[in-house]
């Protein structure tokens, strides 16, 4: 989604600001642009594309000053365009926006008398800024009294040419930070873009607004009080990510996951085999349901988490799509215990239902990969995946994280409610401290299905099947390979097909299987011989056992680790993510940014 910097000192920034945009590239985006303000007024620059656009304009047109405010837009209202593209001016004003202003339609009708020149909702605000400037109020007046005009969400960056060096800011709803420097003040959407600027950061609240100088910033809350609001110390690792020697920030990111899945591992068990202290703040016993919320990527974590805690804990899990769930009434019992999933923590739809949940009586934990987010500040309790930034747009890591942390709670549930003996867990336990072993031995696979991802890459569309904990994995398959290689793709549980989709498959249609040898193998195997019956090319993603017995069914075998069927679903996440890699990079797709898609979408 659309990313924000800012940077307000006595030094020029624009250089720095185009630094900051690099650093929010990974949150997708389609146009960008920076505006400085200097002796001479506001001066702009935008370009349709990717930054290297941007810095080719600037180097036709140079701009800079000691302030300045740069965006990267993810197009909602208006085509990708220049005229669309952030900063947006009028009069004095100029300002760079994320979120949406749901009413910026009526603003536009009731200031039908100025000249608009995009078709963005962003517009408005520099306008009705501008107006109130017209009408002969402060810029700091004229800030607060915009802002209660609009309804929506927005995290704003706004400079006015006034004589005085200042950016104003203001967040509801989507996020914002303020960095803190010495004789300099910088604004950036997330750690990432200030990373090389500040290490010392305040996130605004919900409807924080606040002024920033050279001198310092103050901050205010939603009814204009002046507030102060904690300092959050970035450390080291939190903010800064390379890809080193990697093609894609993706492929680096599947091969940090022997890595990452063990820091996960260490925030819910213990040494020998007891259970961490977050995951001990969490009581099971006495709730009667789990409510999963997420989206995307994290909601199938959330999928295959309800398989885990159902099985082994005995306890109900309605695990719900996040932009569905506030607005279908669910039924909830203030006796259930509430988790958002989600890398980010700042997913718009997963975030309303946090709150919304919140605001219902339950107890409510966040999942999250960034603890500085605003889902892990809100909820109850957060707890961490810690598995280091994740830039590629394609969920891999914090998937394997989410996977392995809720695996972990669903353990902690088994034993508190008294469903999974001592030596059970111990077991299960054990099976979770293999885990990073068995990751690198699935990604000795990455050659073969290397192989396989030419065959794929022909393909127009493809299905992917499973049964179980693997149907949520065969829908991840397809969702990875969806959104970096374009190819559609669809996931279904395996005794499904028959009830529609097999009208689809035809000579040579890709069928991905993902069916380790566990007690439902037998069944899948029948699945896939009834598509294979009807000429589809079988992809079977299996482990050795499986291999053996059901491998010469198919045009192409893979025999994953084999696994405890309890770990068997992260293992086997591995193979698609490997497998949809490879097919985008035979097509030569943009792997770590794809079109259209927004790292954190933090709209609506
Ligand atoms: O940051 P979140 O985990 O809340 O993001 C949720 C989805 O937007 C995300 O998983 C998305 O589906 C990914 N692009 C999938 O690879």
């Amino acid at each position: 989604m659309c990313g924000i910097v800012g940077i307000v000192g006595t030094e020029t920034v624009t250089a720095r600001l185009i630094d900051g945009l690099k650093r929010l590239e990974y949150r997708g985006y389609d146009s960008a642009g920076v505006a400085v303000l200097n002796g001479s007024g506001l001066k702009r620059a935008r370009a349709k594309g990717k930054i290297v656009a941007l810095i080719d304009e600037l180097s036709d047109n140079p701009i800079d000053g000691p302030a300045g405010i740069a965006h990267t837009r993810w197009a909602t209202h208006g085509e990708p365009n220049i005229a669309n593209a952030h900063p947006h001016f009028a009069g004095k004003v100029g300002v760079v926006h994320n979120g949406i202003i749901e009413n910026y339609q009526d603003i536009r009708a009731e200031l039908s008398h100025r000249t608009f020149t995009s078709e963005t909702d962003t517009e408005v605000i520099a306008h009705l800024m501008d107006e109130a400037l017209e009408a002969g109020q402060s810029s700091k007046d004229a800030f607060a009294a915009t802002l209660k005009k609009l309804r929506g969400a927005y995290a704003l960056a706004l400079m006015v040419d006034d004589g005085q060096n200042e950016i104003y800011a203001a967040r509801a709803g989507s996020p914002l930070a303020i960095g803190i420097g010495d004789g300099e003040m910088y604004l950036g959407s997330d750690a990432l873009a200030l990373a090389q600027l500040s290490r010392e950061l305040i996130y605004l609240e919900e409807g924080d607004w606040a002024v920033l100088s050279p001198k310092g910033f103050q901050v205010y809350d939603q009814n204009d009080k002046a507030v102060k609001r904690d300092v959050t110390v970035i450390t080291a690792g939190m903010g800064a990510s390379e890809k080193g020697d990697y093609d894609h920030y993706m492929l680096k990111e599947i091969y940090e996951q022997p890595i990452t899945v063990n820091a996960t591992l260490k925030n819910y068990l213990a040494e020998r085999d007891q259970f961490g202290d977050i995951a001990q703040k969490l009581d099971f016993n006495s709730v009667d349901r789990l409510v999963l919320t997420a989206c995307g990527t994290a909601c199938y974590a959330a999928e295959v988490a309800k398989y885990w805690f159902e099985q082994y804990a005995g306890l109900a899990v309605d695990v719900d799509i996040a932009s569905e769930f506030r607005y279908r009434h669910p039924v909830l019992s203030p006796n259930s215990q509430f988790i958002a999933v989600s890398q980010s923590g700042e997913t718009a739809d997963t975030l309303a239902a946090l709150r919304y949940c919140k605001d219902a009586g339950l107890k409510t934990a966040a999942l999250v990969n960034v603890m500085t987010s605003t889902m892990a500040r809100e909820a109850d309790m957060a707890m961490p995946l810690n598995a280091g930034p994740e830039i590629g747009v394609a969920s891999t890591k914090a998937f394997t994280s989410q996977l392995t942390a809720l695996a972990s709670l669903a353990l902690l549930a088994a034993v508190q409610r008294g469903k999974l003996s001592g030596e059970d867990a111990e077991k299960q336990m054990q099976n979770l401290g293999a885990l990073s072993l068995l990751v690198s031995t699935a990604l000795e696979q990455d050659t073969h299905i290397k192989k396989l991802a030419k065959d794929l890459s022909v393909a127009k569309s493809a299905f992917f099947l499973g049964r179980g904990a693997m149907v949520p994995i065969a829908f991840e398959g397809a969702l990875k390979l969806k959104e970096i290689s374009y190819i559609h793709a669809e996931g279904y549980a395996a005794g499904e097909l028959k009830h529609g989709p097999i009208a689809l498959i035809e000579k040579d249609t890709p069928v991905i299987v993902v069916a380790p040898h566990d007690r439902l193998f037998e069944k899948t195997v029948s699945n896939m011989q009834e598509v294979a019956a009807r000429g589809a090319r079988i992809f079977l993603f299996t482990d050795s056992e499986g291999h053996k017995e059901a491998g010469h069914m198919a045009f192409a075998s893979v025999a994953m680790p084999a696994a405890d069927p309890f770990i068997a679903p992260i293992i086997q996440s591995i193979g698609m993510q490997l497998l949809a890699y490879h097919t985008a990079v035979t097509l030569g797709t943009d792997v770590d940014q794809p079109r259209n898609l927004a790292k954190s979408v933090t709209v609506e």
